[in-house]
């Protein structure tokens, strides 16, 4: 493997980054100085960065959970708040969850060890389609719905959603389901939007992300992407596998 790609899989740093750290001569390969990214190396060469060893490659683990609502998606919690880490037997990967949802929110969530997919993955420059289902208070007219389209103006969210459609009025129970599409990662974003248009929300799913949907996986449940999923990724941020 390319010394750059082996210093971002080994989670050093990004591969351009590990690019800069081999050009600033901070590398060493069997105690040589390493001066080219593509340098051929294996788990077998002592490698170091400002002479601390690089350990080896952890096998990669790409998750996908169907998050419940209760449980925060931080690695840890100060407060000690149940995590989405919790519901994976991850063995000994270090697993971090791509991107957040609030604690009340359900749906798709995944979790990887791959550091740099899930920095692309996160990163506004790859536009990563989430979508959302949204139960709402009351049931949004014509007006409402344009105004949510149109992206009105919220702390924090620049881009307006992507795609909206109404999917369901239940005038009964006085609700209504919205399917919102983002391409950004905000904070509380949804929410958000749908307070400022006057309907708040009751209940929040994320029904995909990058396309992957939770299928028939149980909230709380879990399961490893398959090769062409992970393949289809790595493509989607432009990264070669
Ligand atoms: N938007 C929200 O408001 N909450 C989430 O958890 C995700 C997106």
């Amino acid at each position: 493997m390319r010394l750059a790609k082996y210093l971002a899989r080994a989670g050093v740093s990004s591969r351009r980054r590990a690019e800069e750290l081999i050009f600033e001569g901070r590398v060493y390969v069997n105690d040589v100085q390493a001066d080219q990214p593509q340098l051929q190396v294996t788990e077998t060469d002592k490698i170091t960065v400002d002479g601390k060893i690089v350990s080896g490659i952890e096998d990669k683990v790409y998750i996908l959970l169907n998050k419940p609502p209760g449980y925060i998606s931080t690695a840890k919690d100060t407060h000690g708040r149940p995590t989405v880490i919790e519901l994976v037997n991850s063995r000994d990967a270090r697993l971090y969850p791509v991107g957040r949802l609030d604690a009340d929110t359900s749906g798709v969530l995944l979790l990887t060890n791959d550091g740099e997919l899930a920095n692309r993955l996160m990163h506004p420059r790859y536009a990563v389609e989430k979508v959302y289902h949204s139960w709402v208070y009351g049931l949004p007219g014509p007006e409402a719905l344009k105004k949510l389209k149109k992206g009105p103006l919220i702390e924090g969210g620049k881009k307006p959603p992507a795609r909206v459609e109404l999917l369901e009025k239940d005038p009964q129970k006085n609700i209504a389901l919205l399917e919102i599409t983002l391409t950004e990662g905000k904070k509380r974003q949804v929410k958000k939007l749908c307070r400022a248009i006057g309907h708040p929300v009751k209940k929040l799913i994320r029904y995909s992300f990058a396309g992957l949907d939770a299928g028939n996986l149980k909230e709380g449940s879990y399961r490893h992407l398959q090769k062409d999923e992970i393949e289809y990724l790595y493509t989607l941020v432009g990264l070669e596998n």
